[in-house]
């Protein structure tokens, strides 16, 4: 008889070793690691498994049904692929239930295609919802407050896989949700569900499911405080989306943001509104996030920064104040704090602006985040803008990135921005010198081209 091996498996990232650990040499948590059950060696496979020349594969576009929530559809590269496994993960309440119910309720409400999948007398889609964290009553009064109700919505609360499996082979649904993977757990591993092995296998078998049905699965995965997906993320590479949904609690605003996508560009994002009724869409996010703009205060500016294919301008604010005690403090929130020190430093040795003695505060409006070094003329604007208290026009916007010399540099896609820009009403823009000698068109607006910090400095006061 073979012994049965056991190997300690980190709960935070998934590294095994064979022996306990205090400390995972991996992702550095501490007191993570847990015994489990070497993983059975997965023999299953979903394609040929003779190779088989490039020439001879007969390509085509993936099969794709659009779920009908447009947000949705755009982050998911244009609708669902028939056969993806896509993860979407989230902080505890923020809405990922709330808004894969409404996903789902939207496929039960469109007409089937694809005579493989169970055809109910309605011709109407199937959908399997399988949650092994709520009871069905709970997840009806839900429904109740999103106001849906429909013959083709199926639940089930069920924590087991291979049950999961069962019931969706026999039921043939358009598309499958399990809430969430953390809850999840396979007879063939002994540790408790949540650990890591158990949310590994379980993916691993609706990842077989999924490409041999080509059902679409959406798993929901809870993240930890650290901003992992807890043990999710081993899933990663494993599945072919992965969807984080974020937002702050305090605002209603979520983002759907693509962090990866077999069959789609990343960086894409859509946008909702969490309301009493559910989430709703918000197809003009730009003009939400200036609708609450003050107008004629020092330190808030306008930047239009891209979130993938898509322009989005945002307000930007800073507040500069006279430190009490010793140390100056810099905060920001939205943007990469080591970039606010950076643009500061750059403002201190280029511009002879001296912050040394001021507390430092930034905010990106409405709990966005912005990542791309096209915010930084912003920052640098609302910083001066404040330290003097002499506000921005109202109706002028900036991009652009600088660099440690003080020179602003030109970003990618300035047509996109401008455009998004004057289509909200903006009137003048200040851009990298680099991007307005090579524009086509000044989309109606006053374009000033800079080439440095001094330059941005100069045309931000009216
Ligand atoms: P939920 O979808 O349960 O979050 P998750 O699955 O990510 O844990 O939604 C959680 C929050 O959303 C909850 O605090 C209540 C709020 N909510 C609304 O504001 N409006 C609504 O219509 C619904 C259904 C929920
Ligand atoms: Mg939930």
């Amino acid at each position: 008889m073979s012994k049965i091996k056991t190997v300690f498996q980190c709960q935070a990232c998934g590294y095994a070793s064979p022996k306990w650990l205090g400390k995972c040499p991996d992702c550095g948590a501490w007191n993570s690691f847990a015994e489990e059950k070497q993983s059975p060696k997965t023999l299953k496979s979903f394609g040929a498994s003779e190779p088989q020349p490039l020439s001879r594969i007969i390509g085509g576009k993936e099969k794709r049904t659009a779920v009908g929530i447009n947000e949705f559809d755009r982050v998911l590269g244009g609708g669902l692929v028939n056969g993806a496994i896509i993860l979407i993960g989230g902080d505890p309440g923020i809405g990922k239930s709330t808004l894969l119910l409404q996903a789902v309720a939207e496929i039960a409400k469109s007409q089937i295609s694809d005579t493989k999948l169970q055809t109910p007398d309605s011709g109407l889609r199937t959908v399997l919802y399988v949650s092994g964290e709520e009871s069905p009553e709970q997840i009806k009064l839900r429904a109740e407050r999103l106001s849906i109700d429909s013959d083709n919505i199926m639940l089930l609360p069920e924590t087991l896989v291979e049950n999961i499996i069962r019931t969706a082979e026999d039921l043939r649904p358009s598309a499958v949700v399990v809430d969430s993977i953390q809850t999840i757990y396979t007879e063939e591993l002994t540790s408790a569900p949540g650990s890591v092995g158990q949310i590994r296998e379980s993916a691993a078998k609706l990842m077989f499911f999924a490409k041999r049905s080509e059902i679409p699965v959406f798993l929901i995965g809870h993240v930890t405080k650290e901003g992992a997906i807890a043990g999710p993320r081993v899933l990663e590479h494993l599945v072919d989306t992965v969807l984080y949904f974020e937002g702050d609690r305090g605002h209603p605003y979520r983002i759907l943001r693509t962090i990866k996508n077999r069959f789609g560009s990343t960086n894409e994002i859509g946008v909702f509104e969490m309301t009493d009724e559910g989430l709703i869409e918000i197809t003009n996010p730009s003009e939400l996030f200036m609708s609450e703009r003050p107008l004629g205060v020092s330190g808030s500016t306008v930047i239009a920064t891209m979130e993938g294919t898509r322009p989005l301008l945002v307000e930007l604010q800073a507040l500069v104040s006279p430190t009490t005690f010793g140390m100056p403090r810099r905060t920001s929130m939205g943007v990469d704090f080591n970039r606010v020190n950076l643009l500061i430093a750059v403002l201190e040795k280029k511009a002879g602006i001296h912050l040394g003695g001021m507390d430092v505060f930034i905010n990106i409006v409405g709990g966005l985040k912005i990542l791309e070094p096209a915010a930084d003329i912003g920052i640098i604007s609302a910083i001066v803008s404040s330290f003097r208290e002499v506000p921005i026009d109202a109706k002028t916007f900036l991009f652009g990135e600088v660099g440690l010399s003080g020179e602003v540099r030109a970003v990618a896609q300035g047509d996109a921005r401008l455009k998004e820009a004057a289509k909200i009403g903006f009137k003048k823009a200040i851009i990298p010198k680099g991007n307005a000698e090579r524009l086509k068109d000044n989309f109606g607006l006053n374009i000033i081209g800079v080439k440095d910090v001094e330059e941005v400095i100069e045309n931000i006061r009216i």
